[in-house]
């Protein structure tokens, strides 16, 4: 079981160069790393951070394979608000991952099927080995919805009222943001070698708090990274922390 190491940091400065730190470590491990990338606002900063270190060659990404940890359904081919889309222009392009190396998750037909046999493609290439992951107001982790368990699978779901609400800003309006999503499921997330949670600002102040200290349960997914497999670091901003 994890004890999470929390380290709280001064600012958004800080919390790029820690969480870019992580994943340096990671991917100068011998042999192949496979990545799940978190989209939004959190870890923007340290993509930014892990770009300028491999434009200036300090960061070798050839042995690097990206999973795709959630993506909104019902979107045409091409809508730059696919997360599909963002992880391209912030994550893949400048850290020169190519398409080869990157696994997508289903959208398209059955995609309850599809995710069933993703999981199991999954694991029979061996996990995940870092997990980069932000932190919802409602606690979820990736687009696993509270109430989710554990074992939740990689599955269709639909997105919560809060979390709608918080996706807005990409939309336009909550009418506009699309309410189902297929997402990795935290039995898998809970199962990589190493989970960095990236957490920052006072709006996440009561939910960090409960997901680090109050009980491990489903209506706070993100509590269950107290009892995932591997080892976890939470990097939180002190704004979060002490919620100023
Ligand atoms: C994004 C994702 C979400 C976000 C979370 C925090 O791919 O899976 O779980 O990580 O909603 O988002 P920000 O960082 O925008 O506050």
């Amino acid at each position: 079981m994890a004890d999470p190491h929390l380290v709280v940091v001064d600012d958004a400065a800080w919390l790029a160069r820690a969480g870019a730190d992580v994943v340096a470590d990671v991917v100068h491990a011998d042999g192949p790393v496979t990545i799940v990338p978190a989209t939004g606002d959190t870890p923007v900063g340290m993509y930014a951070e892990l770009a300028e270190r491999h434009a200036r060659g300090d960061l070798d990404t050839r042995d690097v394979s990206v999973v795709q940890l959630d993506e909104y359904l019902g979107l045409e081919t091409g809508d730059r608000r696919a997360l599909f889309g963002w992880m391209e222009r912030t994550v893949l392009g400048p850290l020169s991952i190519d398409d080869e190396r990157v696994v997508r998750l289903p959208t398209d037909g059955d995609v309850d099927a599809a995710c069933a046999a993703f999981d199991r493609d999954l694991e029979a290439r061996g996990g995940i080995d870092l997990a980069i992951l932000g932190l919802g107001t409602n606690g979820h982790l990736g687009f696993n919805e509270p109430p989710s368990n554990a074992q939740s699978p990689t599955r269709t779901v639909e997105l919560t009222q809060d979390t709608v609400a918080a996706n807005a800003r990409y939309w336009g309006s909550e009418g506009d943001v699309p309410t189902r999503a297929v997402t990795l499921g935290l039995r898998t997330l809970l199962d990589a070698r190493r989970i960095v949670l990236l957490v920052a600002g006072a709006s996440k102040h009561a939910i960090v708090r409960r997901a680090l200290e109050g009980p491990v349960r489903e209506d706070v997914p993100a509590s269950f990274v107290r009892e995932a497999r591997g080892s976890v670091t939470v990097l939180v901003d002190r704004a979060a922390w002490e919620g100023e």
